[in-house]
């Protein structure tokens, strides 16, 4: 039965209830309403409102209804009611008749729904930071796999220098640290208590809202009650931390297609996170990077859904804002799939390493350190720069590597090369010539993995 059907005289049409009910999909917050439920009652007892047993059966009859939440128990299926609140509402009195009737005594379902996604969202966070250091310690621990394997770095997808593969994994790392610091501001903001606003104007009753803010978990109560009821920003916070995080996530997967592609040849991926093609037997499809990558389409959409909808609203409840449930469920559905299957594929992958270097070691990536090298003759670098391309042009005409030409030939573009310019030129003085802060060198970038493995050992 409807909360609200003594002004009514006409019961709703079918169609009005498949628009507006949301238990369908608010019901994952049904842990989070009871134990919100749980403190109201003890609130409403402190208060004077009910009586120790009135409160007495409420907290137990709340808690049974969580028991059955955890197992998975309450019947939503067959409910005829509106949402979590008024399915709870109504399961309270049938069980305890009317002391269940005053559970709902001095608040509304704005603030209660404003607490509960608010609680929703906190769980979350912890879960998605959990999965967040998981995937961070993949990339750690394929990284500690390969420490010494050399890729090509690419700027505009062209080979630009070669770097370790396990610089490459720390960028990432790097990126996934970020994503986590993001969501600890988001639970510092949005740990503020709607509870006790009512529906928009703040109850009257004289409950403590500094303590049922602390019985909650929470930092302390809104201090404004328009605002707490109608106030959105911790899911659109989320949505925007879930689309950064998918952004980062999509990167990488787009690298790794690209290394796993026949053209690069850098890396296999396990059967496990893979598919065949039911046409072509030979075909070994990237289908979970691919995933990966496609998903942001509707994680950023949420985003830009919920904006949309939030920008027109006056204050200060309004029924459009339902509206953030659906996509902020599915988004932290997906972000978690892929934080997960993200651990999975490079867990699962095995890096050709002469494979890598032979990459690294082609497309003239050593062309700057010959430029540096001119620069160690006393060259001023645009010049060097300028005669390290007429080398390229040189090798280009030879069809071979820089390294390949003989001394004559590099003598031909510029006197001032000699025969100490071919250690230069071998891959690993590259890499190794970069050994400062956030640089490539093997000491480093050991440094920082060394550290990083550390810190999450400890
Ligand atoms: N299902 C609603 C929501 O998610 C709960 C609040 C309903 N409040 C109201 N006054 N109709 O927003």
């Amino acid at each position: 039965m409807a909360l609200w059907g003594g002004r009514f005289s006409a019961g709703s049409s079918s169609m009005f209830r498949q628009v507006n009910d949301s238990l369908p999909f608010d019901q994952v917050m049904a842990a989070q309403d009871l134990q919100g439920s749980v403190i109201w009652s003890r609130a409403l007892k402190k208060a004077g409102v009910l009586t120790d047993e009135e409160q007495q059966q409420l907290e137990t009859a709340l808690l049974d209804l969580k028991e059955q939440a955890e197992h998975g128990t309450l019947d939503f299926a067959s409910s005829a009611e509106e949402d979590i609140h008024s399915f709870v509402e109504a399961a309270l009195i049938e069980k305890l008749g009317d002391t269940g009737r005053k559970l709902h005594t001095g608040r509304s379902r704005n603030d209660q729904v404003a607490t509960d996604f608010r609680l929703w969202v906190r769980e979350h966070v912890a879960s998605l930071k959990a999965d967040l250091t998981t995937l961070s310690q993949s990339l750690l621990q394929v990284a500690d796999r390969h420490r010494n394997a050399i890729i090509p770095g690419y700027t505009h997808l062209q080979r630009a220098q070669p770097v370790l593969f396990a610089h490459w994994c720390l960028a990432y790392v790097e990126m996934f640290k970020r994503d986590a610091s993001r969501l600890d501001d988001l639970s510092a903001r949005l740990n503020q208590c709607p509870l006790g606003c009512g529906a928009l104007a703040g109850t009257t009753y004289p409950v403590d809202r500094h303590d049922i803010a602390r019985q909650l978990g929470f930092d302390g109560p809104c201090l404004n009650s328009l605002d707490a009821v109608s106030d959105r920003d911790f899911v659109l916070e989320l949505l925007f931390c879930a689309s950064t995080s998918m952004m980062h996530i999509s990167r990488m997967a787009e690298d790794l297609i690209f290394y796993n592609s026949g053209e690069a040849g850098f890396l296999q991926l396990g059967d496990a996170v893979t598919s065949g093609s039911s046409l072509m037997p030979q075909k070994k499809n990237p289908d979970a990077l691919e995933l990966m990558r496609g998903k942001c389409g509707r994680v950023f959409g949420a985003l830009q859904s919920l904006l949309v909808t939030m920008k027109g609203l006056p204050l200060a409840y309004n029924k459009d804002m339902q509206e953030d449930k659906e996509g902020a469920i599915d988004t932290v559905n997906q972000w978690h799939c892929c934080l997960c299957i993200a651990s999975e594929v490079l867990d699962s992958l095995s890096l050709n390493e002469s494979r890598c270097r032979e990459a690294a070691a082609q497309g003239f990536a050593n062309a700057t350190e010959l430029a540096d090298y001119l620069v160690g003759k006393g060259i001023p670098f645009r010049t060097g720069h300028d005669i390290a391309g007429q080398v390229v042009l040189k090798a280009l005409d030879e069809g071979c590597a820089i390294e390949d030409l003989p001394l004559s030939t590099l003598q031909s573009v510029c006197d001032k090369i000699e025969d100490d310019v071919y250690p230069v030129l071998q891959l690993e003085y590259g890499i190794n010539k970069r050994n400062i802060l956030g640089g490539t060198s093997m000491q480093t970038v050991h440094q920082a993995l060394d550290e990083a493995l550390s810190a999450v050992a400890s």
